[in-house]
């Protein structure tokens, strides 16, 4: 399993889809798990939110297969909660909440989850040799790593507990005061907020268990040793601070680091303008392709000193630098490329 993390915009998706890509050119049967694809290369890739499973995409030439797909993290709390479901009621009960409807797209953390709830799904199938899966473009890529602890974490603190006292909400929990603000709400709005509220905890109360559990297998595979993280970073100063950051917190949870990929990496332009070209250009030409070429240099040289500072702030492991490329990638050749550097 190889997981690419990194702030967001550093070339994650990218990376991730490139990866695979790559392995199935090696022989092996592999599923990139997408979250947020650019819509050109969603495209390219065949894929659409409508379906939340794999789907193979044709490339020629690969000895393996490469299959994608793009996360939906509504669809994939809906399908956890058909499996946890103790009967169709409750689900159909969950499903129908007002509060359940809210949360499963809005909750901090669910797309985080769900993505690593889905990996362990396809994991479980047995079905791929390797899986990649991009991540979320979460303002702190930690959040991922703190998905599943966290979900259990409200599953087993005390509001959710609260809520699950037979005594109901307005008693108890609830001054006088509160309840007689929901009842006004209701009566304005016709939406019964305590009620749903009640009915959505009652119901999940039966699966916390089930919950729980996944919760902890889905961390257990995050510190599996067959698992890798990729650190994707570009050569700028936020993104480098945050992959430091976070390689830090991955070495502290003790989850398996396999390498850095810098993406984006502006190359030096060579010394000298042949002659030949130089002198077809004319002055007024000449001068504007020579101040390009020192901002160029510029950048090159900014970029190469943030990869320094990135490596030798995480020990100087592994690390692919992938170059600033004329396009961007939004197709299966654009991939082919980022992919030759990636296995160069
Ligand atoms: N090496 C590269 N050269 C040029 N453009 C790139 C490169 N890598 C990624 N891009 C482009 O940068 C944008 C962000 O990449 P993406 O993979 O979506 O980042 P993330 O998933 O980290 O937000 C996309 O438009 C992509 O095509
Ligand atoms: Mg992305």
């Amino acid at each position: 399993m190889v997981i690419c993390a990194g702030s967001g915009g550093v070339g994650k998706t990218t990376t991730a889809a490139a990866v695979a890509l790559g392995l199935a050119e090696r022989g092996a049967k592999v599923a990139v798990v997408t979250i947020d694809p650019a819509r050109r290369l969603a495209n390219a890739l065949g894929l659409d939110s409508l379906s939340n499973e794999p789907r193979q995409v044709s490339v020629d030439g690969l000895s393996g297969e490469l299959w994608a797909m793009m996360l939906d993290a509504k669809r994939t709390f809906d399908q956890l909660i058909e499996r946890l479901a103790p009967d169709t009621r409750t689900r159909d009960e969950v499903f129908g909440n007002r509060i359940y409807q809210q949360l499963s797209t809005a909750v901090a953390g669910s797309q985080e989850f769900t993505a690593i709830a889905k990996l362990y799904e396809l994991d479980e199938s047995g079905e791929f040799d390797v899986l990649v899966l991009d991540t979320p473009p979460a303002r702190n890529a930690l959040d991922f790593l703190d998905a599943p602890a966290r979900l259990t974490r409200f599953f087993q603190g005390r509001a959710i507990r609260m809520f699950l006292r037979p005594a109901g909400l307005s008693g108890r929990l609830l001054g006088r005061g509160s309840s007689m603000v929901f009842g006004v709400l209701q009566r304005v709005t016709g939406v019964d907020l305590l009620r749903d509220l009640s009915v959505f905890f009652r119901s999940l109360g039966g699966m916390i268990d089930g919950f729980t559990e996944r919760a902890r297998r889905v961390g257990a595979l995050l510190e599996d040793p067959a698992t890798t993280f990729l650190i994707v970073s570009a050569p700028r100063h936020d993104p480098v601070e945050e992959a430091i950051f976070f390689h830090r917190k991955l070495r502290e949870a003790a989850m398996p680091f396999g390498g850095l990929v810098v993406n984006r990496v502006h190359q030096p332009p060579s010394d000298e303008l042949p002659e030949a070209v130089a002198s077809g250009l004319g002055p007024a030409l000449a001068e504007r392709v020579s101040v390009a070429t020192a901002e160029l240099r510029a950048l090159a040289a900014r970029d190469a000193a943030n990869v320094k500072r990135l490596r030798d702030a995480l020990g100087d492991p592994p690390t692919i630098v992938v170059p600033e490329l004329s396009e961007d990638v939004h197709d299966v050749e654009g991939l082919a490329l980022v992919r030759s550097h990636l296995f160069e």
